[in-house]
């Protein structure tokens, strides 16, 4: 069973490794950035509550996430394995996991430095419908400017401007990092319902990272 959680600053490839372990495990991956902005898309109560919290680079409250995942992983298609990218995000998050008994297998920590975050923010591009992410420099799509897949246009997101991302990065630092210890404690434990934790340096090339991940991941099959 592969029930995996992506850790890292915005920026640190989650979203981008998801696509590849989603691909050779054939299991869905739940994103919540990407669930908060299709609650924006459609202008509902929800993504309007959300959008202030998204664009001014805070977290939305954990209970509106925490809803959200339980109910996405109790859907069939999670039945033998989920990627969840960007939850948990505190240890509020991470607790209400827990105490619920959604069990994690693997928990990944992809460690990139902060000015390596603000290269690789102002770059992205994105296909709003798919979640399909891009670098204009180091995942550049075939066409500038167009969508692999569907030809369909790549837009900035709003809160990938430098301000925001600085603002992002703090409220990772202050908030999200703590999960490190976090976990790093449960799985030192003898608990079994403890994940494995595995850390890797997200510093090198995409590839790169994707084939430690994958490495590491076969290892403690
Ligand atoms: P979310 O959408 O989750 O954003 P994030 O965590 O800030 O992460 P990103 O999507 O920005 O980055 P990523 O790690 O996926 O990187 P990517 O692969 O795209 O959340 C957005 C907002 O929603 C939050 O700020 C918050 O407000 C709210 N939210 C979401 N979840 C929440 C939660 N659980 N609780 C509360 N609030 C929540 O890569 C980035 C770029 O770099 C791309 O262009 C990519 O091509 C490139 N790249 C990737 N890997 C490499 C590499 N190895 N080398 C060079 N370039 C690379």
């Amino acid at each position: 069973m592969k029930r995996i959680i992506l850790l890292g600053m915005p920026g640190a490839g989650k979203g981008t490794q998801a696509q590849y372990l989603t691909e050779k495990y054939q299991i869905p991956q739940i994103s919540t950035g990407a669930m908060l902005r299709a609650e924006i898309d459609a202008g509902n109560e929800l993504g309007k509550e959300a959008q202030k919290y998204m664009n001014a680079g805070n977290l939305v409250p954990d209970q509106l996430v925490i809803e959200m995942v339980k109910k996405r992983v109790a859907l069939p298609d999670c039945a033998s394995g989920f990627i969840v990218d960007g939850f948990p995000r505190t240890i509020a998050q991470a607790d209400a996991l827990r105490n619920v008994g959604i069990d994690i297998d693997f928990v990944i920590d992809l460690e990139v430095d902060d000015a390596e975050i603000l290269r690789r923010m102002s770059g992205r591009r994105v296909h709003p419908a798919s979640g399909r992410t891009y670098h204009i420099d180091f995942n550049p799509p075939k066409v500038p400017g167009k969508d692999d897949v569907t030809g369909e246009a790549l837009v900035q997101r709003p809160d990938d401007s430098e301000e925001t991302v600085r603002k992002r990065i703090v409220t990772y630092h202050a908030q999200t990092k703590p999960l490190v210890e976090y976990y790093l404690k449960w799985t030192a434990g003898d608990d079994p319902r403890a994940p494995r934790y595995i850390n890797i340096h997200g510093g090198n090339t995409i590839e790169q990272v994707r084939d430690q991940v994958l490495a590491a991941l076969e290892k403690q099959h």
